[in-house]
């Protein structure tokens, strides 16, 4: 893990309350992994002390991104640095996807929820060196929560869009967009980070299928690196259940690992 207490904002860019920071810091950028994330201080007033968990979006160089949604005072006070300032981070931590040679020359299929899309265009970047196809499905509840869609296509990945309320692709919940086209892409392996009964869905469809899937999970963070106990979850391991810290173990998880919520 390093501390970086001098991450410059080279690059910023916003819609609505998305927002887009790309940060000089090489010793992240060099270890970083798809997947892994940093924590970041907001403030350096007292207030909010707890560094806030944000994925790694990307890497180039010396360089990181981080593309976060305002949730709440953390991010909003994070919204409003501007190119130049320097934000205090530690990274990368946590355990990323899962990818390795077995992808290559395979198609992956990669599903983003909100500001779940994140950590995937990383990824999807990964399995692009590895000669392997990603496809990505990328829904939002309005085409305001779309805000990567052309990054994504400029970049030249394949992506399926939805919309809650049909203001843009297909109308309805990105799981149910993927389920209609599961059965013509046949992927190899599927990668999803979103809201948790959208993973759920999409977890119980590759169970089914019997494709290999990888869940990138959020917790509350106190510290991200496993002093705080903060993230605990439990989950499966064989046919055992035990605790594990999320920031440690995960955030990214295999399906079969993942005791999901009941749903209310
Ligand atoms: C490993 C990891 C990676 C993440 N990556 C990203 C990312 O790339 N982009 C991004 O926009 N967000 C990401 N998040 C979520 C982000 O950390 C939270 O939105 C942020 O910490 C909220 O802080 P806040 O002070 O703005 O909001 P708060 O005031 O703390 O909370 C605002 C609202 O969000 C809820 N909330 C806060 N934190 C979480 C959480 N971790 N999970 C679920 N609900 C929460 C609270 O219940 C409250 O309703 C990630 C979370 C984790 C654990
Ligand atoms: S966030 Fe502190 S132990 Fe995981």
């Amino acid at each position: 893990m390093i501390k970086d207490s001098q991450a410059r904002i080279v690059h910023k860019e916003s819609w609505k309350d998305y927002y887009l920071f790309s940060l000089e810091s090489s010793k992240i950028a060099n270890k970083a992994q798809p997947g892994q994330f940093i924590m970041v201080r907001v403030t350096s007033e007292p207030y909010p002390l707890l560094r806030r968990p944000l994925s790694i979006h990307s890497k180039d160089g010396n360089h990181i991104e981080i593309f976060f949604q305002i949730a709440g005072l953390g991010t909003s006070l994070l919204s409003d640095k501007t190119t130049d300032d320097a934000l205090d981070i530690l990274g990368p931590l946590g355990k990323g996807f899962g990818i390795g040679q077995n992808l290559k020359g395979k198609e992956a299929v990669l599903v983003g929820g909100g500001r779940g899309i994140a950590p995937l265009y990383f990824l999807a970047r990964q399995l692009r060196s590895l000669k392997s196809s990603a496809k990505i499905f990328y829904g939002g509840k309005t085409l305001d929560d779309l805000p990567l869609k052309e990054k994504l296509e400029t970049n030249g990945f394949e992506t399926y869009c939805s919309t809650d309320d049909g203001s843009f692709g297909y109308k309805g919940f990105v799981s149910d967009l993927l389920k209609a086209e599961l059965d013509r892409l046949t992927p190899a392996f599927l990668f999803a980070c979103g809201p948790e009964p959208m993973m759920k869905k999409i977890s119980e469809m590759a169970r089914v299928k019997n494709i290999p899937a990888e869940f990138s999970l959020e917790s509350f963070m106190g510290c991200g690196f496993g002093a705080c106990w903060g993230c605990v979850k439990r989950i499966k391991k064989g046919d055992e259940e035990e605790w594990i810290k999320i920031c440690e173990e995960g955030p990214v998880f295999s399906g079969e690992e993942i005791i999901w919520q009941e749903e209310k």
